[in-house]
């Protein structure tokens, strides 16, 4: 079964390319996602110009990331402009917050998101998280007012973030399956029965804070990861990103240092063996 799908996660990585040459992820409903993304929780208008010049395509922000949308907004119509990029080799993600979670107000809450980053419409669409639903308000409904959205072209495709398996059925049963739920995870939490679960219910798995982010600050210096990076000559970051990847698990680390930035996307030249695999899935902390 493990076998069987790692061949289907070899046959959908098959590392189609868009523009960039960036790999992949194939969702459920036909679409492609650039398999590794930048994280937009803390940018400035030099973090988003350096991670475009070096390949990136995948952007992920929200409407509460400070001033994220706008910086990014302004970064686009320069390059969308000048004809260096189009539009429809980008991959633009933002997200749903709590106070838009009402049916009605969904659409509010992406047109707001939209007239910030200046586009007509995302590529993706996400309910940033289920905690904090207002009183009587379950996350089938916010998933219903997301569906309209989707009907009405203001996003190409929906999906959620902070997920557990409940909340995911809940909002399957509506009859839009989410293409992805966006989660923490990285070597320390690895979200293996998340994945598997989501696997089978053909939802991606999207990795937020994929190098340790706040809650694992000491993940790049595991002696583990360090030891695999020297045999291949990577950092311990990209042993950590080319983990999820291989696995199929879409990856948005955030960095505003260029060098980071060009070092977190530098990870299609290397692959860890399945003895590497082992050994970084050992280094699990906490199971779902
Ligand atoms: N859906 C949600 O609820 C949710 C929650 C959190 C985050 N997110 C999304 O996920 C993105 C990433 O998550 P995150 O920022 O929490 O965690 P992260 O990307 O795992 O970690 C970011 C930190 O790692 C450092 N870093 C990045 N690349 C590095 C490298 N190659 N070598 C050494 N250090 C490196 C950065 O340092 P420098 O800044 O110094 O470069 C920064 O301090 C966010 O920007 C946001 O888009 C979503």
């Amino acid at each position: 079964m493990y076998k069987l799908s790692l061949t289907l996660l070899a046959i959908i990585l098959a590392f189609k390319c868009i523009s960039a040459d960036i790999p992949t992820r194939l969702l459920n409903n036909g679409q492609k996602i650039p398999i590794v993304g930048l994280g937009a929780g803390h940018v400035t208008e030099e973090s988003v110009r350096s991670a475009l010049e070096v390949g990136y395509r995948h952007i992920d922000t929200s409407l509460n990331y400070g001033d994220s949308e706008i910086i990014i907004g302004k970064v686009l119509k320069e390059v969308l402009k000048d004809g260096k990029i189009k539009r429809q080799d980008l991959y633009i993600v933002s997200k749903l917050e709590t106070e838009y979670h009402t049916r009605s107000r969904v659409p509010e809450g992406i047109k707001k998101s939209l007239q910030r980053l200046d586009l007509d419409y995302l590529d993706l669409y996400l309910i940033h998280s289920p905690d904090s639903q207002p009183a009587n308000i379950t996350v089938g409904e916010t998933w219903l007012g997301m569906i309209d959205v989707l009907k009405a072209n203001l996003t190409r495709s929906i999906g959620v973030s902070n997920f557990n398996q409940k909340q995911l059925d809940e909002v399957i049963a509506k009859g839009v399956v989410p293409v992805t739920n966006q989660v923490i995870c990285n070597p320390y939490v690895n979200e293996r029965k998340l994945l598997a679960y989501a696997d089978s219910h053909n939802v991606t798995l999207t990795a937020y804070s994929p190098v340790g982010g706040r809650a694992y600050p000491d993940l790049l210096k595991d002696p583990k990861l360090i030891e695999i990076g020297n045999k291949y000559k990577v950092s311990s970051a990209q042993v950590a990103l080319r983990f999820e990847i291989q696995r199929g698990v879409i990856a948005i680390p955030n960095s505003q240092n260029p060098k980071y930035i060009k070092e977190n996307i530098d990870v299609f030249g290397f692959k860890l063996t399945d003895e590497d695999i082992k050994a970084i899935e050992a280094l699990n902390k906490k199971d779902s």
